[in-house]
């Protein structure tokens, strides 16, 4: 299937929709991808998470229509995918690849109380997908505006991260916890979330000026991500039980700390006690992130990015040799102060911490480094922190 990125997809997307509707759309959303500088696989633990939004995403040119279809044209696949609208309420619709993220989150609105109308939509983007940067969950959001914006119905972004959630794990089939819908619906500019996965309670974490988020493709995908997604997620709930045991008032991973993991060791495997193990640690790592930069500490914060690397890859067991190897040459590097895999693992990408005066020269060493090791060109992404799901100004 041709796949092209799209240089600029707020043009790609509006000039996509005048062409094949003959008029102009009628708004553009625009949702962001997210890294996440740390907290991992704590989400779906009750825990804590520091996403930022970047600056890629996808574009939704819209239009309402007197159809009653809801019809979608992907610009970058060149294919377009239509359902009546009248299909997006009583049993799960049926849909397959990309459109089942735009289906899904149709029929989760209709679900949900909010109503959809018949829509035409064009989508571009230039965040790559299957990469681990939530190009899923902006799919979802940019889907979920547009469809919005025809409908003319409310935006609530902390609502609509809840049934973007729920259509990625009713219609992709992932038990994905809130952290991406989250970060991509509500996301601020200039900084990261510093999210509790439990209350949605969030807090500002600006970066400083003389930092930057650089990430690095692998260029790796795990063809069973999902499944061993699903097994990490298990494996946490097994722990969970065992300490309820002796605690009936914890209700997740994140109630529990090494001692309480330590009395129910007898009880629990040891994958779930090893998995458990990052879980409570890692859940810690997002608030020392944010407290290091705060302190104007970025060697510090850099630490806790490599620790954190460290327990996903002997721990929890997501990363994967490729990912190793590009913290290993970011830490090569002068200027960068810590360097992880980010997202779910088991493949997609890395991200580094590094000065801004070195932006350029490690994108540079670390992309042909790497090359030279694995024969895979990565993609480098040098993105500022920048704002969730939003309607474009016309
Ligand atoms: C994926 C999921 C998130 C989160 C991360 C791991 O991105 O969608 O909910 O669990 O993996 O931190």
């Amino acid at each position: 299937m041709a796949f092209h990125l799209s240089d600029d997809p707020v043009e790609s997307a509006r000039a996509a929709f005048a062409g094949s509707a003959g008029v102009a759309p009628a708004g553009i959303a625009f949702a962001p991808g997210r890294v996440n500088l740390v907290g991992e696989h704590t989400d779906y633990n009750d825990g804590f998470v520091l996403p930022m939004a970047i600056e890629e995403g996808i574009a939704a040119a819209f239009g309402p229509n007197d159809e009653a279809v809801l019809r979608v044209h992907a610009c970058d696949i060149g294919e377009t995918r239509e359902v009546p609208i009248a299909a997006l309420q009583g049993d799960r619709v049926h849909a397959s690849g990309w459109f089942r993220y735009v289906a899904g989150m149709a029929w989760t609105m209709n679900a949900s109380g909010m109503p959809v109308v018949g829509t035409t939509m064009t989508l571009a983007a230039n965040l790559p997908s299957g990469a681990g940067l939530s190009s899923s969950a902006a799919l979802e959001l940019a889907a979920g505006r547009a469809l919005a914006g025809a409908a003319g119905l409310d935006w609530d972004p902390r609502r609509m991260s809840r049934i973007a959630q729920r259509a990625e794990q009713e219609f992709a089939g992932v038990a994905c916890g809130i952290m991406d819908q989250m970060a991509v619906a509500c996301a601020r500019a200039g900084g990261a979330l510093l999210l509790d996965c439990r209350s949605l309670a969030t807090a500002d974490v600006l970066l400083p000026a003389d930092v930057r988020v650089v990430i690095v493709n692998s260029g790796v995908r795990r063809s069973l991500a999902t499944s061993a997604y699903n097994e990490r997620r298990a494996a946490c709930e097994r722990a969970v039980a065992a300490v309820r045991t002796f605690a009936p008032e914890v209700r997740a991973l994140r109630d529990v700390d090494e001692r309480a993991l330590e009395q129910a060791r007898g009880a629990i495997d040891d994958e779930a006690y090893r998995r458990a193990s990052h879980v409570i640690a890692e859940n810690r790592r997002p608030a020392r992130f944010a407290a290091a930069l705060e302190h104007g500490d970025p060697a510090e914060a850099g630490r806790v990015m490599l620790e954190s690397h460290a327990s996903l890859r002997d721990l929890y067991e997501v990363s994967c040799p490729e990912l190793d190897l590009l913290v290993a040459l970011s830490m090569e590097q002068k200027g960068c102060y810590g360097a992880r895999l980010t997202g779910a693992g088991f493949g997609g990408c890395a991200i580094a911490l590094v000065d801004e005066k070195g932006v350029g020269s490690f994108a540079r060493d670390v992309a042909s480094a790497y090359a030279a090791r694995t024969h895979i060109d990565p993609q480098v992404i040098v993105s500022r922190p920048s704002a969730g799901t939003r309607l474009l100004d016309m």
